[in-house]
């Protein structure tokens, strides 16, 4: 809640697991799509961390772009359990001009531990049947739109009542993904929000498997009760709260870029120590996914391995998609561009690129997700731009695709739609090839 920023639908929000049964990939489940060996094994490693047998290792995720480690990163934290942390940071975000590269990635490694706390609180608890959120311009960016206002209707198995509610408040019912069918809980004084699951009726409503996912009832009684309520804070949220009990936070980067201090992180830890003894609050150490890990250098990876020794970190997941590499830092050439004493704790998984029908089911996921339609022929064309450009670059196109759709007042995607956003929308290699080009012509070549 600390960040006042926008998810928009991430691309990844498709995936809810490995789609794993008895430890064997099924074709297509939780959002996932082939890449067999790859989730098979990020499967041994979830067992492995639930039985504590992975304490001072990590992971390298090794593959070409666009074949699935993120993915892969993600359904391993869902693997792990319900509100299980996923932190994901690219190796050159350390070299920020804001913070040292270790507070950087101290601070990483805390968003990546949650504590889940229980408290008797004054809530108001019901299924959400309607919810409607006033947009308006970002008064500083006007390309922005961002939330005024919420309206909410809540109903219990006795009550249905509405709800206007401000700004920050439906902000927080962005964050968390709020939408009808869901039950939700509301802490009165903070306004946190705690998602219980979807109901039944929605469930089927949406075509969701109710063998695989779990439905939540209606709950009973009034809307506003006094009832236990849980929530999740990460280490970092909750450093974040105490060192700025004065109050300050900076209006257009949402604050946040503050370095904290030993002493904030200590008091932190010895609270959450109290907490957990007296059975208020429970640690979910989480997943911190390093993508680009040959960007790291020396004296982060020296962090990172003293960091896998504490007693308390999450799972760490490095990504990389190059060959041997320089060590940054040093002049020394490893594997990945990883210091081999950290190679040595590795457990290392490779991807491999997809094929036209897998490349065609995700894709038909994605479209799903982000609630749109397309033709036949769309889809098949979306899928050929997959197979020769990248899966990442036909992911992307989507939106646009559909945004020419629209303004051309239909609701399903057609081929001519995604040519345009095609046309409009380089890829990488396109947008280098370009660069090329253009200088060669300036030389007069
Ligand atoms: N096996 C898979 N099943 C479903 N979706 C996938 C799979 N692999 C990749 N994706 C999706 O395709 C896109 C590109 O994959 P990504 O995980 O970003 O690749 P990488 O991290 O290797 O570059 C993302 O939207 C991702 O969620
Ligand atoms: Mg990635």
């Amino acid at each position: 809640m600390e960040e006042r920023r926008f998810e928009r639908v991430g691309s990844h929000s498709h995936i809810t697991g490995l789609g794993l049964e008895n430890m064997k990939a099924k074709e297509v489940a939780d959002g996932m799509v082939g890449q067999k060996e790859a989730r098979e094994a990020a499967g041994i490693v979830v067992d492995m961390v639930k039985k504590g047998r992975f304490a001072g290792r990590a992971i390298l995720l090794a593959g070409p772009p666009g074949t699935g480690k993120t993915a892969l990163a993600l359904g391993i934290a869902k693997e792990l359990g319900k509100d299980v942390p996923f932190v994901s940071i690219s190796g050159s975000e350390i070299y920020s001009a804001e913070m040292k590269k270790t507070e950087f990635l101290m601070q990483a490694l805390r968003k990546a531990i949650g504590v889940r706390i229980h408290e008797m609180r004054k809530i108001y608890e019901g299924e959400v049947t309607m919810l409607d959120i006033q947009n308006v311009p970002h008064p500083y960016n006007p390309y922005q739109q961002i939330p005024k206002s919420a309206t909410i209707k809540l109903r219990t198995t006795d009550e249905e009542k509405q709800f206007k509610v401000d700004e920050v408040f439906a902000q927080y019912l962005i964050q968390q993904g709020v939408e009808v069918g869901d039950v939700i809980q509301i802490d009165a004084d903070s306004g946190r929000i705690a998602k219980l699951g979807k109901t039944e009726r929605e469930m089927k409503k949406e075509g969701l498997d109710l063998s695989t996912k779990e439905a939540v009832s209606v709950p009973e009684g009034s809307i506003v009760k006094e009832k236990e309520f849980v929530y999740v804070m990460s280490l970092h949220d909750l450093d974040v709260a105490t060192s700025r009990r004065g109050g300050f936070f900076s209006l257009f980067f949402g604050g946040g870029k503050e370095e904290i201090t030993n002493e904030t992180r200590q008091e932190v830890d010895e609270t959450v120590k109290e907490w957990v003894d007296s059975g208020k609050a429970e640690i979910i150490p989480g997943v911190l996914f390093i993508d680009e890990v040959h960007m790291l250098d020396i004296e982060a990876f020296a962090f990172l391995n003293r960091a896998m020794e504490s007693e308390l970190a999450p799972i760490i997941i490095l990504a990389s998609n190059r060959g041997i590499a320089r060590i940054r830092g040093t002049d020394v050439k490893s594997p990945h561009g990883v210091p081999l004493d950290l190679i040595d704790r590795l457990l290392i998984i490779t991807t491999k690129p997809y094929n036209k029908q897998e490349i065609r089911k995700i894709l038909e996921i994605r479209i799903a997700e982000e609630k749109v339609k397309i033709e036949e022929d769309a889809l098949e064309y979306l899928t050929d731009i997959g197979e020769r450009a990248s899966l990442r670059y036909a992911v992307q196109l989507i939106a646009p695709a559909s945004n020419i759709a629209l303004h051309n007042k239909r609701k399903k995607i057609r081929k001519e739609d995604v040519e345009g956003a095609e046309k409009l929308f380089a890829d990488v290699k396109r947008s280098m090839k370009y660069l090329k080009d253009y200088e060669k012509m300036m030389m007069g070549e």
